[in-house]
């Protein structure tokens, strides 16, 4: 049965774990759908990972659109949340929703995720919920925000983490089904997680979270770099580079294709 976003809710109450990947084409989209992934993300780390920029930034809403549609045609079952790109939603609610609405209209998407949980963020949040467009909140580390957060862990001083809590319960209380907290401390995402009803993804947060998310490319060791918190289950740029080597013998030696 595919995943709605209630029942990822339903999980929390439970305490199923939400197993959440990032996906930026159909054939990755597929293996992680028939491999059971809850939640796919078709996150703006698709700039970096997918595209070559050097941040997120550069991405635009064409670029994310076209990648989305593409996920979307390869997953039967997980839910598929497309992250809204830079500067398409943070000048005002007219644009948020209409760069959400585009996104709903031109894609299977389940729903969107945007970054910050200031006031102006919580009044888009508050409108996209009212009509009909789900959305995921993202607090702790935005990367959107690189060039005045860098890429450290966030919430280290007390006055930090109280901000990013009173902003994830605003989240809630403005609509969002679901909130990812991105490199900020256990005890924290902890904290954050035992005060909403809503499922928490962390990402860099300790396993405190209600869900875990991982950029893909970092989860398969296919990135030349990645976060520290970030864990690669196989090392496929080496299986990959292996694969090659065996081809290009087996061509030089004319073995393949055989006679
Ligand atoms: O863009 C992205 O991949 C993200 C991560 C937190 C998973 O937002």
């Amino acid at each position: 049965m595919a995943v709605t976003i209630h029942q990822l809710t339903k999980w929390k109450q439970t305490g199923r774990s939400i197993i959440s990947l990032t996906a930026w084409d159909y054939s990755m989209a597929q293996i992680l759908d028939r491999a059971g992934v809850d939640l796919i993300l078709v996150g703006d780390s698709l700039a970096m990972v997918g595209l070559g920029y050097s941040s997120t930034l550069p991405v635009t809403l064409d670029e994310m659109i076209h990648h989305a549609k593409a996920v979307c045609r390869g997953v039967d079952r997980a839910l598929v949340v497309c992250d809204l790109p830079f500067m398409s939603y943070q000048v005002s609610v007219t644009q948020a929703i209409e760069t959400a609405g585009r996104m709903m209209k031109e894609t299977e998407a389940s729903g969107i995720k945007l970054e910050g949980g200031q006031p102006k963020m919580l009044e888009i949040v508050k409108e996209l919920t009212t009509i009909g467009i789900p959305v995921m909140g993202h607090v702790g580390l935005t990367p959107q925000s690189f060039r005045i957060l860098g890429y450290k862990q966030q919430g280290k001083i007390e006055e930090e983490a109280n901000l990013i809590i009173d902003r994830a319960i605003a989240l809630e209380q403005a609509g969002a089904f679901s909130i990812i907290l991105e490199h900020i401390h256990s005890e924290l995402a902890g904290k954050i997680s035992s005060k909403l009803a809503i499922p928490t993804c962390g990402s860099g947060a300790g396993n405190q979270c209600d869900g875990q998310v991982l950029v893909t490319a970092d989860f398969l060791g296919l990135s030349e770099r990645q976060p520290p918190f970030a864990k690669s289950y196989v090392d496929l740029r080496q299986f990959i580079t292996n694969a090659v080597e065996e081809f290009k013998q087996e061509v030089q030696n004319k073995k393949f294709p055989s006679k």
